[in-house]
């Protein structure tokens, strides 16, 4: 809950529409879910999904709470490196990598989750490139959790080509098999014993033919977050909590494995970043068209990136000129006529109260277009301070890379 004072004075400091972080909130959900899993199976490993919300200062958090960094493109590696990061602290996944950063950071120690058999014989080049250095890889694996999605990621752990490239990884001296890594996306409980079960029996089955475990297993994503009921009820399915994935995958494990012979990872973004971020909009403009009343917003659908439901919200009463309005749609100051942010308000409303759009820390910033300016500034709540996260964007950010 926040107070008008306080939105008053971010309105004053920052400007009419902005992103507040609460950084307190994430470092939280760190302990909370770390502590869910390392109960479960000690030798485990938070890692962060960078793309879900890549903001730096979350990065450096999480790298000085101890968490590796999940990144899916050389954009995202680079942010780890600037961050602080350790190329051993980062999981470098993705369909399609750049080769020659590959090579750098494969030289400097990191390790990278192979999508293919093209890019295992990349990899391979490299390694005889540089007999004098171990060369660490781990591969993703695809395989059916029952969820009805035929992913097109990783390997068929179940297919001749994967057992052939561990075969050719056992082949070569200075290649060593540091992981085995999976990901599905559906985050209902009821795939996660089978995403568990699956990589355990590829754990088995690869321990066999190289003769030794892998360093980590790594489970993905795809966990929810916390989120307010009204958000909650939108959903068909159950909302797990951290316990439960954890008693669901991490005991699996612990059942298969009681000596804990490699580290289990899960790489959450989602389930980190969801409640943690909220968009602060002021009502610009109030009209009635046919019977149907519009709020229009600074701000866009796309900054909260929530098609479809309606995030929790709160209208900070910073307006004098109050009406009730009933089931009105908040709506956004994109020419796009399905961009709205919330659907059915009812209640008081006035131009120049603001309002806050809960759980909107995922897929949000990193999704936003530059499609229409203003763009908006993040500012990371930390206990009493706040401090500025991201700038808005400008015209010169954007435009200096168009030719005029
Ligand atoms: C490989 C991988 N890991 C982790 C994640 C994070 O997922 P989530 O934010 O749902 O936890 C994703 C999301 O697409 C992913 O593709």
């Amino acid at each position: 809950m926040f107070k008008a004072e306080k939105i008053a004075e971010l309105v004053r400091q920052y400007g009419e529409a902005f992103y507040i972080l609460d950084s307190d909130k994430f470092v939280q959900n760190f302990h909370d879910l770390n502590d869910a899993f390392s109960s479960v199976y000690s030798n485990f490993r938070l890692a962060y999904s960078y793309k879900t919300n890549y903001i730096p200062q979350i990065c450096r958090l999480v790298n000085e709470l101890g968490g590796l960094a999940e990144v899916v493109s050389d954009m995202e590696e680079e942010i780890a490196e600037k961050a602080g990061v350790s190329p051993q602290n980062i999981i470098w996944n993705g369909p399609i990598k750049d080769i020659k950063k590959v090579e750098r950071f494969l030289l400097s120690g990191g390790s990278v989750n192979i999508d293919s058999f093209e890019e295992l014989n990349s990899v391979q080049k490299i390694a005889h490139s540089h007999p004098d250095k171990t060369i660490k890889i781990g591969i993703r694996c695809n395989f059916d959790v029952g969820d009805g999605v035929l992913s097109r990621f990783g390997m068929d752990a179940d297919g001749e080509e994967f057992r052939h490239a561990v075969e050719v990884v056992k082949g070569i001296k200075n290649i060593r098999l540091a992981s085995l890594h999976c990901h599905f996306a559906k985050r209902n409980i009821e795939y996660w014993p089978q995403r568990a079960r699956g990589m355990c029996a590829v754990v088995k089955r690869v321990q066999t033919m190289i003769g030794y475990f892998p360093e980590r297993v790594d489970i993905g994503g795809g966990l929810y977050g916390h989120m307010h009921d009204s958000l909650r009820k939108q959903f068909s399915g159950k909302i797990s909590d951290y316990t439960e994935y954890a008693r669901a995958a991490a005991s699996v494990f612990a059942q298969e494995f009681p000596k804990k012979n490699f580290q289990l990872v899960i790489e959450p973004g989602t389930a980190l970043v969801g409640d943690c971020m909220q968009f602060a909009g002021m009502v610009k403009t109030i009209k009635t068209i046919r019977n149907k009343t519009f709020i229009t917003i600074l701000g866009s659908q796309k900054n909260i990136n929530m098609s479809g439901l309606n995030p929790p919200i709160e209208v900070i009463e910073t307006g004098t000129d109050r009406k009730n309005v009933s089931d009105a749609d908040i709506v956004g100051y994109t020419c796009i006529e399905g961009d709205v942010l919330f659907r059915g308000y009812s209640g008081s409303i006035s131009v120049g109260d603001m309002i806050i759009f809960k759980n909107c820390g995922s897929y949000s910033v990193v999704m936003k277009p530059p499609f229409i300016l203003p763009d908006f500034p993040i500012v990371n709540v930390v206990g009493n301070e706040t401090k500025l996260a991201k700038r808005a964007e400008t015209f010169e950010d954007i435009f200096n890379v168009y030719i005029f």
